[in-house]
């Protein structure tokens, strides 16, 4: 790897190159091995803070994030929207401003509307003071640290020494659930199609538009987004379709609010015709392998007996690859400061 890290900001995947992909999937490793150590912390970002602005509830991102920041042993600040000054009114940027004036090397982000991240980061350029910012959702468009560390968690379950992009070539990674609400699909259409892997979504028609196909080979957004014609990207409206062979499945969680919008007739429909079950899973790959980015409606996405199984089911593996990731992430974007 001869080109050296150079983003301060990760606000999005569509840009990333494949020895990007492969600085995070190598970082990541030798963090993982830190975090089996008895000591399970470096000093790397000793004296630096990150601070966590998490304007919308997460349980694992959050945790995740500030777990990371200590083990690199960083001082991290959390800030609680319920019971921050915005409820007197102050401005999002105003309050980033404050952590700024406290002196916050890097920020991490969630928001619920997309694009929040981009401007505080926009603004932080603006006044040159070196902050990083870390996108870590923002509405319905991008997830990037999550679909890091799902692309960690199928490369070290492919080769647990040397994870790196190329594993992934030629393999069949299936994408199952709510694709037009998901933030996490968007990021992880980036990084899979990237890694030259088939990519086949399925969804009912309402959660899963023709476009977004178009959306990833980049024809419909031509001159905003560089052109990846040979991301090999499929869509279907059954499940068998897209999971037959498959040597991943990716469940997403199916929001139930979209109930009320009328995208889906019930869950218990949802589940007959794509809730992942062992039985389902019989037309994998024999050593398919299941994700889940978390909260899980158990008995929805997937069945218990699946989400449970350890041979088959990677869910906990993400979780703990969290961690290690954001630590990459984080260990990367300081080191252009
Ligand atoms: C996801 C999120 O918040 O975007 N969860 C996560 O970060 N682990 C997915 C979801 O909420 O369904």
């Amino acid at each position: 790897m001869s080109e050296s890290w150079n983003r301060r900001h990760v606000l999005s995947l569509w840009d990333f190159e494949p020895w990007e992909y492969d600085t995070i999937l190598q970082t990541a490793s030798s963090f993982r091995e830190v975090l089996s150590r008895r000591t399970k912390k470096v000093p790397t970002l000793q004296g630096q803070v990150v601070t966590n602005l998490f304007f919308e509830s997460s349980t694992r991102t959050r945790s995740s994030f500030e777990l990371a920041a200590k083990r690199l042993s960083a001082d991290i600040l959390n800030f609680a929207p319920g019971s921050s000054s915005l409820t007197k009114g102050e401005t999002i940027l105003d309050t980033a401003k404050t952590y700024l004036a406290m002196g916050t090397d890097m920020m991490v982000i969630r928001h619920q509307e997309a694009g929040v991240p981009a401007a505080i980061a926009a603004e932080m350029d603006r006044l040159n003071c070196g902050v990083g910012v870390l996108n870590a959702g923002d509405g319905q468009h991008e997830h990037p640290s999550q679909a890091l560390l799902d692309l960690f968690t199928i490369c070290t379950a492919i080769d647990p020494i040397n994870p790196k992009l190329d594993l992934l070539k030629g393999k069949k990674v299936a994408i199952v659930g709510d694709i037009l609400h998901s933030r996490v699909a968007r990021s992880n259409l980036w990084s899979l199609t990237a890694s030259g892997a088939e990519v086949h979504l399925a969804a009912p028609p309402t959660l899963l538009p023709r476009a977004f196909a178009d959306f990833v080979q980049g024809t419909t957004t031509e001159g905003q987004r560089p052109t990846k014609g040979d991301r090999k990207l499929y869509i279907h409206w059954n499940l068998d379709d897209a999971i037959v062979d498959a040597d991943f499945v990716m469940t997403l969680r199916l929001q139930k609010e979209r109930m009320t919008s009328h995208l889906l007739p019930s869950l218990r429909e949802f589940h007959q015709q794509f809730g992942i079950t062992r039985d389902r899973l019989k037309i994998c790959n024999p050593n398919v392998r299941v994700l889940h980015p978390g909260p899980t409606n158990r008995g929805v996405e997937l069945t218990s007996d699946v989400m449970d199984d350890g041979t088959i089911s990677l869910v906990s593996e993400q979780v703990t690859n969290g961690v290690a990731v954001r630590m990459a992430l984080l260990y990367l974007m300081g080191s252009t400061r």
